[in-house]
């Protein structure tokens, strides 16, 4: 497995976030392996339709991805979590080359690899280790080609629009000349719908949440206290935005890396923006970071979008 960028600075990260005021945790770092379990368990829930609503469109709009891109095409996918979307394009393509998941989450990337390996016989699966916030290579097998990135989950979304306007040009830099890109974005709707999302009955967002203090616990050797800290989802209605916050229920002194760092009660550290997008807003970011549009599609009720972008 080619390991390109993989990053060894929760610690630091976690300092500089922590000394911010207000507090923040870049959300990269939610995805351990128990991050990632309950991550799928998200993907699962009642409230959380992004995932069901993109499983619905990508099939009605496979055909003319595949139609789009010709025989031959490498699949690159960013985020690749499971793995478990990019089935429905594979198979669709006609003859692809090659299968490249990409994510910072290593024992999740390892069974994404194996899963897909299993379902495509034949297909060459390049797993790569990398921070997709900075700019890494493509690995040196893969067969010269029209390359597909493939962005589900709205993964987008975890970035401000400026940081989106990043990635999508590096997208394009790692992809080369000719590229094509299926993006699912989530899309804005009614605040209720997007909090209930984020803050499900059942509290799994809230331990996936606090499970970055429990890694940082672990991995780090700080010192939170769990069970004084408490999930919230926020809609920012100016930034069309769901945050994330860990709020501290009561006034304490946590220790982390040597360092003290002091909590009011009340104060909170903000861990993950989901952005929502109007399609028009997508449509600027999308051609800022170098893509045109060549296909958009939603589902009835109108929750979500999956796009085929084309590199200008
Ligand atoms: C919201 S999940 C989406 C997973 C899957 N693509 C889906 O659609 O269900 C985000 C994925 O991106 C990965 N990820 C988050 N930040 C990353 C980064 N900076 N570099 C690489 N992967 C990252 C996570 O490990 C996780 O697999």
């Amino acid at each position: 497995m080619l390991d390109a960028a993989m990053p060894s600075g929760l610690l630091a990260d976690a300092l500089a976030g922590l000394a911010a005021s207000p507090k923040t945790l870049p959300c990269k770092w939610l995805y351990d392996a128990e991050g990632a379990r309950l991550f799928e368990d998200i993907t699962r829930l009642p409230e959380y339709y992004p995932t069901r609503t993109e499983m619905l469109i990508l099939p009605q709009a496979s055909a003319a991805i595949a139609a789009a891109c010709g025989p031959g095409v490498a699949v690159v996918e960013f985020g690749s979590g499971d793995g478990s979307k990019v089935s429905v394009l594979l198979s669709a393509l006609e003859s692809p080359s090659a299968y490249v998941p990409v994510d910072i989450a290593a024992e999740w990337l390892d069974a994404a690899a194996a899963r897909v390996a299993a379902e495509q016989p034949g297909l060459a699966v390049l797993p790569v280790v990398a921070d997709f916030t900075q700019y890494f290579p493509l690995p040196a097998e893969l067969p010269a080609g029209p390359r597909l990135g493939f962005f589900p989950g709205s993964t987008i979304g975890n970035f401000t629009p400026d940081e989106a306007v990043g990635f999508l040009r590096r997208a394009r830099e790692v992809l080369g000349h000719g590229a094509r890109m299926v993006l699912g974005a989530d899309l804005v709707k009614a605040p209720a719908v997007l909090e209930a999302a984020y803050d499900d009955a059942q509290g799994v967002t809230a331990a996936f949440n606090l499970n970055l203090l429990a890694r940082l616990n672990r991995e780090a050797g700080a010192d939170f206290e769990l069970a004084s800290f408490r999930h919230e989802a926020r809609w920012n209605p100016v930034l069309e935005r769901v945050e994330m916050h860990l709020v501290a229920r009561r006034a304490q002194v946590v220790t982390l890396g040597g360092q003290r760092i002091g909590f009011a009660e009340g104060e909170s550290i903000h861990t993950e923006n989901s952005h929502k997008y109007r399609p028009d807003r997508l449509r600027q970011l999308a051609e800022a970071g170098g893509w045109r549009d060549l296909a958009l599609w939603t589902d009835p009720a109108g929750l979500f979008s999956v796009w085929l972008l084309e590199a200008a």
